[in-house]
């Protein structure tokens, strides 16, 4: 079974509190999420392998570490996980960044992919799939499943709000992937919404509705 790792760092919960507020306008909602994206990123590489290296200060020769030089991949769900890649990047920005494009159908909730264009070497990097809204589940697990077909071997999932529903989703159809959010939130609604989530997480970043 895979893990659920809630970000309760104050920054996090208190930026959070203004992306979900329906007064927070565009601009700002924008800046939020990628600031909270790079204090996500820092929490998420903790487990980053660090090698020695032996360098020379302006006293003495020391050993020291830097990181192992894991090949990193960042995979946003088109459209709202575009929104927390810069952020990411900020603090790894040598990872290459692929992108799978899902749109849910609004009768049905089920996610249809339009778009795929991944690093050629997804197999050997760790991937980081990222989107804001983890709701029924549908969007992360057909992506996660996407990629795995592609080769991908070694994933977490990166999201702002869950709703319990898709935690269960995602972890029943990959219990291999780790599943890392800034909340859980109580519920969906009829029209498959996180309750209280933040709404429409692409139409807030771009603007649009
Ligand atoms: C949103 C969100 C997720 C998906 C979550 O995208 O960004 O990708 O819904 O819902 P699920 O867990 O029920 O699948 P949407 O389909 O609205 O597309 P967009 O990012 O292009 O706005
Ligand atoms: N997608 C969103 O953008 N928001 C939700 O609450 C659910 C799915």
């Amino acid at each position: 079974m895979s893990r659920v790792y809630v970000f309760d760092h104050p920054l996090i919960q208190h930026k959070l509190t203004f992306i979900r507020d329906k007064n927070t306008g565009t601009k700002e909602f924008r800046e939020l999420v990628d600031e909270v994206a790079t204090l996500m990123a820092y929490e998420i590489t903790r487990d980053m392998p660090l090698q020695e290296t032996e360098i020379e200060t302006p006293v003495t020769t020391c050993k020291s570490k830097v990181l192992a030089g894991k090949k990193i991949g960042l995979i946003p769900i088109l459209r709202a996980g575009l929104g927390m890649v810069d952020g990411v990047l900020n603090l790894i920005p040598a990872a290459k960044v692929g992108h799978i494009g899902l749109y849910r159908d609004p009768e049905t909730l089920k996610p249809v992919e339009y778009y795929a264009k991944l690093p050629t070497d997804i197999e050997e990097r760790e991937l980081i799939v990222i989107d804001p809204m983890l709701a029924t589940g549908g969007s992360a697990s057909v992506a996660i499943t996407a990629l795995k077909k592609r080769g991908a071997k070694n994933m977490k999932l990166m999201c702002l709000i869950a709703a319990p529903e898709g935690i269960k989703v995602v972890q029943e159809d990959h219990p291999d992937v780790d599943i890392f959010v800034a909340a859980v939130d109580e519920q969906l609604n009829d029209h498959g919404y996180i309750v209280p989530g933040l709404g429409d997480a692409g139409d807030r970043l771009y603007g649009t509705k």
